[in-house]
């Protein structure tokens, strides 16, 4: 048993879909949370500037001593993995991409849609994993970068990002016509609704949530769950936007949490 938090980041609150996952597959585990709302968006950013905020954010949330870190970010995913493991090399540091690659492997996809930020998507990590794993897949990417600004700003249950994602979407679908999508950004789930009411018939693979399956695994066999805690989830973010706290009381609406804000020095 380890009743010490998981440490979850992200670029702001699209993390907090992972967490919601979180919730409902291991209750018990306790959550550190840092969104770093003052410097959302990540996905239009250079890969060192990623791999810069990521850095920080890490070493603030090792600073609380969790058991494990989970990068709710697909864009630090692609970008920053690799070195986070690196610099701390005895913690489990898990990212998004892997897991949700594995899942759409093992069922089977034969053309995948990717949605994801312009940093995921430029980075082709999706691709090229899909591709490792199964070789015959056919894989096609899309940049959304105006979904994240929009989920920030709370427009997620608009007319706006309707027609956002109809915007991003329609071409994408018509040309491609692959049967199923992965949402490559933690944001995305917010959005699963009206890719739902758009393309009724195509099946949605959600990076946030399968992250989770792998962490509850790794905690199992290392022997590492929680078991009643006296530990209050937290939320800090770098700033205390309206929208950060309405999502984690409408996410996070009966349980017992703190939302603070924490400046990270550059
Ligand atoms: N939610 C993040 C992701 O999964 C970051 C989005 C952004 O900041 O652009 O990619």
């Amino acid at each position: 048993m380890d009743n010490r938090p998981i440490g979850f980041f992200d670029s702001g609150l699209g993390g907090l879909t992972s967490v919601y996952e979180l919730h409902k597959l291991l209750p018990e585990e306790k959550v550190i949370y840092y969104g770093d709302t003052a410097r959302t968006p990540y996905g239009s950013k250079s890969p060192d500037t990623i791999r810069r905020f990521a850095t920080q954010i890490v070493d603030y949330l090792v600073s609380k001593n969790p058991k494990m870190i989970i990068i709710a970010c697909n864009t630090v995913t692609s970008w920053a993995l690799d070195s986070l493991r690196e610099r701390y090399p005895e913690l489990p540091i898990l990212g998004v991409i892997r897991p949700t690659v594995r899942k759409v492997v093992n069922d089977g996809c034969k053309r995948v849609g990717v949605i994801a930020t312009k940093a995921t998507i430029n980075s082709d990590v999706y691709g090229k994993s899909l591709k490792a794993m199964e070789p015959g897949i056919e894989v096609y990417s899309l940049a959304c970068p105006a979904v994240v600004p929009l989920v920030e700003e709370g427009f997620t249950d608009t007319k706006i990002m309707e027609l956002t994602v109809k915007h991003y979407m329609d071409d994408f679908v018509k040309e491609n016509k692959f049967e199923n999508l992965i949402l490559g950004c933690t944001h995305y789930p917010l959005i699963a609704e009206h890719l739902n009411k758009l393309y009724p018939d195509i099946r949605l693979y959600n990076s946030s949530a399968e992250v989770i399956k792998d962490a509850k695994d790794i905690l199992e066999r290392n022997d590492m769950l929680a078991c009643g805690s006296d530990l209050t989830d937290r939320y800090y973010a770098s700033d205390l936007s309206e929208n950060f706290i309405a999502m984690t009381d409408y996410l996070f609406a009966g349980t017992d949490f703190r939302v603070k804000f924490v400046k990270l020095e550059d």
